[in-house]
């Protein structure tokens, strides 16, 4: 045998708020570590845009349960490496930004079935580990044994700015009006009965407002590191 040591691959979570740089942050941390990136808000979203499809309400359980019985989702990767979205085979990652999927989405992660039927699929994508989850409830709900946990947060004007410089172009939406989105998601997120948005007992806090992303993400990998190292055998 080798005397190597064998490095096992890390399931890693990345839980906050919209706008707090956990997209960029998630993606480049698992560049760095050759992880697999799931970004667990465009499942979220992609339910959404379904139900809207479909013409469901938000808080129409019966309606969502079978819409998510139904429903198949699958990443894929594009032929540049960047991560698809797959909705019953079909590619629909170009849709989920839009604001009315935003505000479904929001309202349809509160729905018991909805977040019943993702974990399930969230838990099979985290089997093998290596991989860096982005979301609201990985480190509480999803993963509570992950190896490290993240809550990166930022002030809620410095989320808006960030948004605002993102999506501007294509929503045409103003500052105002998207701080105002931004802080009316967060209030549900945060005090919705199942699975709110909160940092685990046991999540490193990470405050962006005042750091580059390198920054953020040279923090990151100096836990994962330790925790390597805690974990070779
Ligand atoms: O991260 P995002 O903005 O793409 O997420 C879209 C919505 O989905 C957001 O309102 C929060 C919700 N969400 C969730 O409830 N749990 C997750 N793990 C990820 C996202």
């Amino acid at each position: 045998m080798s005397s190597e040591k064998i490095e096992r691959r890390l399931i890693i979570t990345i839980d906050g708020p919209a706008g707090a740089g956990k997209t960029t942050v998630s993606r480049t941390l698992a560049a760095r570590l050759g992880y697999r990136y799931v970004d667990t808000g465009a499942l979220y979203r992609a339910v959404a845009l379904a139900a809207l499809r479909a013409d469901l309400q938000a808080d129409d359980d019966d309606g969502l349960e079978r819409l998510c019985r139904g429903l198949t989702l699958a990443f894929a990767s594009a032929e540049d490496g960047s991560a698809r979205l797959l909705s019953d085979g079909k590619d629909v990652s170009d849709q989920l930004r839009s604001p009315q999927v935003t505000r479904m989405a929001s309202a349809v992660s509160a729905r018991p079935p909805v977040r019943r039927g993702l974990l399930r699929l969230q838990r099979e994508l985290g089997r093998d580990g290596g991989a860096v989850f982005e979301g609201r409830d990985m480190g509480t709900v999803v993963f509570p044994g992950a190896d490290v946990k993240f809550f990166l947060d930022a002030s809620p004007r410095t989320r808006a700015l960030r948004r605002f410089a993102e999506v501007q172009a294509r929503t045409g939406q103003s500052l105002a009006e998207i701080e105002t989105a931004i802080r009316q998601r967060d209030a549900n997120d945060r005090t919705r009965a199942l699975a709110p948005l909160r940092p685990a007992e046991d999540a490193i806090p990470v405050d962006s407002t005042d750091l580059t992303i390198d920054e953020v993400v040279d923090q990151m990998l100096t836990h994962v590191s330790l925790k390597m190292r805690q974990t070779r055998g």
